[in-house]
């Protein structure tokens, strides 16, 4: 189980949120990011998260998301992210579970069963769903639950080895999953920076995505028989 986060696309181009020049230097979460800020200001959140789907359009995945998928040919690989951007999925991964929700697609605000793929960067306010209602961002809010967790404890219960990358681990319930794991999982965290990880005992990667995945890779595969190669 791989639990990724905005460090792993920063590579890519697109900015992480805690960082210096992060994302919540130039915008208050308050104002974009809750349900309180869509009543308030829907202008305002669409054009936030039409500029976040501009950058998406732009960004390509890089060597840290491709190696992932590369990992498939030895592990049976799950991503859980709490990155809306869709790099995982355009490097190959073919297990992707989206904990904060996708950038390119919305939902009716009527009916949240109701969800369409985007293939362009902008959503305005008059944009409907079938039902007639405003559309918005398939984006998990600050306040709104997280339905995805449930299906993310599973995979971390289950998993044999667990990684996590570009995270700073202060967002609940999504920082919390590692603490599913059965005990004496190994557990690898790839980060050049300080992720708030207490007192789990883990394999720190001090190192950026794409280099931090190589070296991982060379970890996990050292002592497989490459004739182990899945097929
Ligand atoms: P943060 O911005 O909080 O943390 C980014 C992490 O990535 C930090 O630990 C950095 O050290 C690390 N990092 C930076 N560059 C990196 C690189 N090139 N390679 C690897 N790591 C790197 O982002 P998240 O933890 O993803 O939620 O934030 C969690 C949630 O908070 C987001 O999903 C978003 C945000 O508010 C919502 O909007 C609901």
């Amino acid at each position: 189980m791989v639990l990724t986060g905005a460090g792993m696309s920063q590579e890519s181009g697109l900015r992480t949120f805690r960082d210096t020049g992060g994302t919540w230097e130039h915008y208050r979460v308050e104002d974009v990011a809750t349900p309180e800020a869509w009543r308030a200001d829907p202008e305002l959140v669409l054009r936030f998260y039409n500029e976040r789907r501009k950058d998406l359009m732009k960004a390509l995945p890089n060597s840290g998301h491709t190696g992932l998928a590369q990992l498939e040919k030895y592990f049976d690989v799950y991503i859980i992210t709490q990155n809306v951007d869709n790099l995982h999925e355009q490097a190959g991964s073919s297990q992707v579970l989206h904990l904060h929700g996708e950038l390119m697609k919305v939902r009716s605000t009527r009916d949240p069963e109701l969800i369409y793929e985007l293939d362009h960067w902008e959503l305005n306010l008059g944009d409907r769903c079938e039902l007639g209602s405003q559309l918005r961002p398939h984006i998990v809010w600050f306040g709104e639950a997280v339905p995805n967790f449930y299906l993310a404890i599973p995979i971390v219960e289950e998993a044999d080895i667990l990684v996590v990358i570009g995270t700073s681990m202060v967002v609940y319930p999504a920082a919390g999953l590692v603490d599913y794991a059965r005990p004496g999982t190994p557990v690898y965290v790839i980060d050049p920076g300080e992720p708030a990880l207490g007192s789990r005992k883990v394999t720190l990667i001090p190192k950026k995505a794409s280099e931090g995945v190589q070296q991982l890779i060379e970890i996990l595969t050292e002592n497989l028989d490459i004739n182990n190669e899945k097929s």
